[in-house]
């Protein structure tokens, strides 16, 4: 799903080749492949990830757990032992008094632009919940994390990315966690770094080296 709104958000996609570009001119990105140590360094690419664990956390079901024999304190209120207690992560990423109004929209702006510290580890802290916590947490949020780091910068650096049919672009359903199926995309090699985004709209106008126009340009024009 992260990967689907960078390709439908032009601006966004630009946002990110922009900074990857910048990194690689630097000699900040290994080649052939990102190391996961360089990628936790671009926070427009950490920004993009997390909001899309976000709004799409990969576990939805409700991972049920049973308060021990004494009882626990829950926000306040006292569960009795023995009690089954689940939580909605899904709805938990996208609760408007912890996102704002626009919790419902891929906007990885809303990490780097904040600036109040205490909300920023509150919304991030809420976020790092898509792995669950404490003894419970997921083993493999490292694993993960690394993959994430690799293949999303990889993704957008190598290829040009379509949606097929942008009013459906996939089938899915959710069955405590997300089934996506028919997600068609024309994929075509990205040019040399560099050569094929210098025109995009955070530098330019907008156009690809080869004139031909990103997905956006055809709902908008
Ligand atoms: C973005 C990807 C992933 C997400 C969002 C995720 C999320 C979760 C969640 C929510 C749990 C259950 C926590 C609970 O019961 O309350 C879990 C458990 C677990 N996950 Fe992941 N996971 C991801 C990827 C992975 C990967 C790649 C691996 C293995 C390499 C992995 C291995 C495990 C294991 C072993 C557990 C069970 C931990 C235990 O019960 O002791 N996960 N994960």
């Amino acid at each position: 799903m992260t990967l689907l709104h960078l390709i439908s958000s032009h601006t966004t996609l630009c946002k990110l080749l922009a900074e990857l570009q910048a990194a690689l001119d630097k000699k900040l990105i290994s080649r052939p492949i990102i190391r996961d140590s360089e990628a936790r360094q671009l926070p427009y690419l950490q920004a993009c990830i997390k909001e899309g664990l976000r709004l799409y956390p990969p576990v939805t079901g409700m991972l049920s757990k049973q308060v021990p024999p004494e009882g626990d304190m829950i926000d306040d209120k006292f569960v009795p032992g023995g009690t089954s207690i689940g939580w909605n992560s899904y709805g938990m990423q996208r609760q408007k008094d912890n996102f704002g109004l626009d919790a419902d929209v891929f906007r990885p702006e809303r990490w780097v632009d904040e600036k109040n510290e205490a909300k920023l580890q509150r919304v991030s802290d809420t976020v790092s919940l898509v792995f669950g916590a404490g003894r419970f947490g997921c083993l493999g949020k490292p694993v993960a994390m690394m993959e994430l780091n690799k293949i999303i910068p990889e993704a957008v650096l190598r290829y040009e990315w379509q949606t097929i049919n942008i009013e459906r672009p996939f089938e899915g359903v959710c069955i405590g966690f997300f089934l996506h199926e028919g997600m068609w995309v024309r994929v075509e090699e990205r040019k040399p770094h560099g050569q094929d985004f210098v025109d995009s709209p955070a530098v330019g106008n907008g156009r690809l080296s080869n004139g031909s126009a990103m997905l956006n340009d055809a709902v908008t024009a």
